[in-house]
C-alpha cells in the first residue's frame, strides 16, 4: 500500500524529542534521507522522502522527512530504501562442524532423508561452551550484517537432557524466541518409545525454563523423525510445561503435521512444501501460520511450495531461512525473499511482508514486523532506492540492520 507522506505523519514529536530521564540518557534519533520507507502499518503504507524518530529502541513518529522533529541525533541513510529489520522466525544456530560434504552429494543425486542430522549432533556434543558460544555470536553477527533483527534459535543437536539444555542456555544469551527440539530425531543407538519418553519427562523438565517454544519434526516419511501420534504427545507435553507450540510438518512429502499443527493451534507449521487441499483449507481457517523455508528447496534440490496458493487462499504466511548446516546453510533472509519471488509465486512486496511482519505473527509478537509508533525501532536499511531490489538483484549484499536499540537480535 502506498500511502502519501504528507498525510500520514504519526505519533507524537514532544514524546519523541523530549523522554524520560532514564530516555535522555540514551537520547533520540531521527533516520532521515529515506527514499522509500515500507513500514506494514495499514495507515502509514508505504511512504516516500520520509523521516523515523526513536527513542530507547522504540520508534516515536514516523512521516515526512520536511515535517521530522528536533532530535539528540541524526543518522541519514542517503536516499536509501529502509524496510521492517527481518524476523527469521525459524533457524538451528547452535552447532558445530559443517555437512558441505553431504550437500555435495545431493547435488550428485543423493536424497534428503535427516539421517546426517546425526553427525552434527556428534559435532555439537564434543564442542565445549566457548567453541559453542563463539560460533553462535559469529552467526549472530552474519544474520545481522544481512538485515535480520529478530532470530528464533532451536535447540535439537544435543539430544541429551545436558546438551538440549545447553544449546537452550546459550541461544537465550542472544534471543528471547528460543525452541526445544528435543524431538529433531531418535538418536543413534536410542529405542523409539524410551527416547520420547525422555524427550517429553526429564528433558522437557531441563529445557522448559529456558525455553519459549516446542518444535517436533513430524515427517512419517523420514526413519529418524516422528509420526502424528510421537508428534503430538511431544507438543501436549510442552504445552502442559507452558511452551507455546511449533512444527516441522510436510517437508519431505504429504503428512500429518500440518493438520496436527492447527489441531492443536501451533503458533507456525515450518517447510508446508507438500499440502494437499484439505492442508490448505485447515491453515486457511486456522491461526496458524504457514512457514516457508524456500532455502531448504534450493540446499535439497527439491521442488518449492507453493505460496501463491496459500496465500490465495487466505493463509498466513511467514518466510525464514531454517539456518542449519544441513538442509539450509544460508543465514540470508534478502535470498530468502528472492526465492520466494522466484520460485514461489509471491511478489516483491509479499515476499518482505512474510519475512517481517508474516514472520512476525509466527512468534506471535506484535512489537516487531511493523514500522510504526510503538514498535520497536528495529529496521533494515538496503542499498537500494525500493524494496524491490531485495528479489530484483538477487546475491547482492544490499541489506544491513540499522541499530537503534540497546538489545538487538531480540
Ligand atoms: O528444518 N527437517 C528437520 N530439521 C532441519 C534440518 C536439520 C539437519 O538436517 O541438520 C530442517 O530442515
Ligand atoms: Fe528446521
Amino acid at each position: 500500500m502506498t500511502g502519501s507522506a504528507e498525510g500520514a505523519a504519526r505519533g507524537s514529536a514532544h514524546r519523541a524529542a523530549h523522554g524520560s530521564a532514564h530516555r535522555a540518557a540514551h537520547g533520540s534519533v531521527a533516520v532521515t534521507g529515506i527514499a522509500e520507507l515500507t513500514t506494514h502499518d495499514p495507515e502509514l503504507g508505504t511512504l516516500h522522502d520520509a523521516s523515523i524518530v526513536a527513542e530507547a529502541g522504540i520508534v516515536g513518529w514516523v512521516g515526512p522527512a520536511r515535517r521530522v522533529p528536533p532530535t539528540d541525533r541524526r543518522i541519514d541513510v542517503g536516499g536509501r530504501a529502509v524496510v521492517p529489520g527481518f524476523v527469521d522466525s525459524h533457524t538451528h544456530l547452535v552447532f558445530a562442524g559443517d555437512r558441505a560434504k553431504e550437500f555435495a552429494a545431493r547435488m550428485a543425486g543423493a536424497r534428503y532423508d535427516g539421517g546426517g542430522i546425526a553427525s552434527t549432533v556428534a559435532a555439537t556434543r564434543a564442542a565445549d561452551d566457548a567453541t559453542l558460544r563463539a560460533l553462535l555470536a559469529a552467526r549472530v553477527a552474519e544474520l545481522r550484517a544481512q538485515g535480520t533483527t529478530t532470530v528464533e534459535v532451536k535447540s535439537g543437536y544435543g539430544l541429551t537432557v545436558a546438551d538440549e539444555a545447553r544449546a537452550l542456555r546459550l541461544a537465550a544469551e542472544i534471543t528471547r524466541e528460543t525452541t526445544f527440539l528435543g524431538a529433531h530425531v531418535v538418536p543413534p543407538g536410542a529405542a523409539r518409545a524410551d527416547y520420547l519418553a525422555l524427550v517429553t519427562g526429564p528433558m522437557l523438565a531441563a529445557c522448559a525454563p529456558h525455553a519459549r517454544w516446542i518444535d517436533v519434526f513430524c515427517e512419517p516419511g523420514s526413519p529418524h523423525a516422528f509420526d502424528a501420534d510421537e508428534a503430538r504427545s511431544v507438543l501436549e507435553a510442552g504445552r502442559a510445561a507452558g511452551l507455546g507450540l511449533r512444527v516441522h510438518g510436510n517437508q519431505l512429502g504429504p503428512g500429518p503435521g500440518v493438520a496436527l499443527a492447527v489441531e492443536l493451534g501451533a503458533a507456525s507449521v515450518d517447510h508446508c512444501t507438500h499440502l494437499t487441499d484439505g492442508d490448505v483449507d485447515a491453515l486457511a481457517g486456522g491461526d496458524t501460520v504457514a512457514t516457508l523455508l524456500p532455502g531448504v528447496e534450493f540446499s535439497t534440490r527439491s521442488p518449492y511450495p507453493d505460496a501463491r496458493r496459500l496465500l490465495d487462499a487466505g493463509v498466513p504466511l511467514a518466510l525464514a531461512t531454517d539456518c542449519n548446516p544441513g538442509t539450509c546453510a544460508s543465514s540470508s533472509m534478502p535470498l530468502m525473499i528472492a526465492l520466494a519471488v522466484r520460485e514461489t509465486g509471491l511478489t516483491p512486496a509479499e515476499a518482505l511482508y512474510a519475512a517481517t511482519a508474516g514472520a512476525a505473527r509466527a512468534l506471535r509478537r506484535t512489537d516487531v514486523g511493523v514500522v510504526a509508533p510503538g514498535r520497536r525501532a528495529d529496521l533494515a536499511v538496503l542499498d537500494a532506492p525500493t524494496h524491490v531490489h531485495l528479489a530484483y538483484r538477487p546475491g547482492v549484499p544490499l541489506a544491513r540492520a540499522l541499530d537503534l536499540n540497546d538489545e538487538p537480535l531480540r
